[in-house]
């Protein structure tokens, strides 16, 4: 096992190489651009830290590596534009840079060169990782149209919010690390062991991201900070103001949210308040360490060392602690 930076290096240098100057220029200038703009780069890393914790070759894993990461890199362009999104790691996105229709087509050649990078793997490993793939791509498209629904739907519950990010965010994370384990062999019940891992550890690491999208440092956060109270993101945030808070702090919710009259940071100040008076901010930071705990207590079921299941949990605790 190697450590989180080291893969980080390997993985970089590797998709330098594969993001190179190609034609038509304003249909892979933005791939490219979206894929060098940096991020934690947590998904390939995953990936390859899984296929060696099953004692295979994290060179092996790299083009699966690439895979998630290239449709993870779509799926933010075609998030940034239903979410209205101006900022993407602290640079303009890329329907902001470019415009809507370059956004939306070099989304589209990304999915496919994600699916495409399949093809460097032998037929048996082909079929899984294309199938795991399918699969999850799909369901991360009902997560964002769940997602998108939620905003202008004022009785969402917090089952259906909790079932909204499994599926946007949750089992990309939980395929990143099961693609490692079939690109290693591992078996069956250790492939679906280490992707529930991931999936709780992926509706963490949401909670936190909707955690830090009201919450985060705009020096650092890289993503305009109160993003989802603009757009009426129900986040657990808000759904929990909406459990937790006095009658007085609901109803001046859904007040503010619907109030076109005041401006942007007025309406962003008031919500932070109203999450931080009602408790809601310390339930989403405690729901993010419940989550975290349950991706733990899964690694007891699984056949590896304990030294490789302390990586996978230094790995849970650095993203449960993050900032950006
Ligand atoms: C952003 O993912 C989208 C979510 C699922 C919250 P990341 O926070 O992993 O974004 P980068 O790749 O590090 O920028
Ligand atoms: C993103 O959720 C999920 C996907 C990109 C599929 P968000 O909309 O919360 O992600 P950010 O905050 O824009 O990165
Ligand atoms: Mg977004
Ligand atoms: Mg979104
Ligand atoms: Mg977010």
């Amino acid at each position: 096992m190697q450590n989180i930076e080291t893969y980080q290096k390997s993985f970089i240098a590797y998709l330098e190489d594969f993001a190179v100057d190609k034609e038509p220029k304003n249909l892979y200038e933005p791939v490219n651009y979206i894929l060098k703009l940096g991020g934690k780069r947590l998904r390939p890393v995953l990936t390859l830290m899984t296929s060696e914790v099953f004692n295979g070759n994290a060179n092996d894993a790299m083009n699966a590596a690439l895979s998630v990461e290239v449709f993870h890199n779509f799926s933010l362009i075609h998030d940034d534009i239903m979410d209205d999104a101006p900022l993407r790691r602290g640079q303009e996105t890329v329907h902001e840079k470019w415009d809507l229709n370059t956004g939306i087509l070099s989304g589209d050649a990304m999915l496919i060169l994600a699916y495409q990078l399949f093809e460097n793997y032998e037929p048996a490993t082909f079929q899984a990782l294309a199938k795991l793939f399918s699969k999850t791509a799909l369901e991360v498209c009902e997560g964002q149209q769940y997602d998108i629904d939620f905003e202008t739907r004022h009785d969402v519950t917090i089952p259906e919010y909790l079932k909204m990010i499994e599926y946007k965010t949750a089992v990309l994370v939980g395929a990143a690390m099961k693609m490692g384990a079939i690109v290693a062999q591992a078996s069956l019940e250790d492939q679906n062991a280490i992707y529930d891992f991931g999936r709780y550890l992926g509706i963490a690491f949401q909670l936190q991201d909707d955690y830090l999208d009201a919450f985060g440092n705009p020096e650092t956060f890289g993503k305009q900070v109160g993003g989802d109270i603009l757009e009426n993101k129900k986040t657990y945030l808000y759904l929990k103001t909406l459990e937790l808070g006095s009658p007085n702090d609901r109803s001046k919710l859904v007040e503010i949210m619907s109030n076109d009259m005041i401006s942007n940071e007025e309406k962003i100040t008031s919500v932070k308040t109203l999450f931080n008076d009602s408790g809601a901010s310390h339930a989403t930071q405690k729901a993010v360490k419940d989550y975290t705990r349950k991706a733990f207590e899964l690694l007891k079921t699984l056949n590896i060392s304990d030294d490789k299941k302390q990586v996978l949990k230094l790995f849970g605790e650095q993203l449960m602690n993050r900032r950006v």
